[in-house]
């Protein structure tokens, strides 16, 4: 599946990812910046933190109740769009998906 992600600043970065892999993996594997993944996946670190673009939001779901929403408690400028990309695993379904980058990680 493809996946644009989109900087801060507007950068975009389109990404033809492997089906299974996390939005994170495909992220760090493709050199987006932006996205740190210092946990390796686990939802251990919330350095991987992004915004589903709100289109998106209904097919990929909210954060998961539990690991994931407690570390995004660790990120800043969390809102309802806010995933952690490592709990994102792309699919076909998720074909075209659109992934905005915090400012920062935290
Ligand atoms: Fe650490 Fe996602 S990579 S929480």
């Amino acid at each position: 599946p493809r996946v644009k992600y989109v900087e801060a600043n507007g950068r975009e970065y389109l990404v033809e990812a492997d089906t299974g892999i996390s939005a994170m993996e495909a992220a760090v594997k493709n050199g987006v910046p932006g996205i740190d993944g210092d946990c390796g996946g686990a939802a251990a670190c919330a350095t991987c933190h992004v915004y589903v673009d709100p289109d998106w939001i209904g097919k990929t779901g909210p954060a998961a109740e539990g690991l994931e929403k407690s570390m995004l408690e660790f990120a800043e400028d969390v809102n309802e769009n806010s995933r952690l990309a490592c709990q994102i695993t792309l699919s076909d379904t998720l074909d075209g998906l659109v992934l905005k980058l915090p400012e920062k990680q935290h």
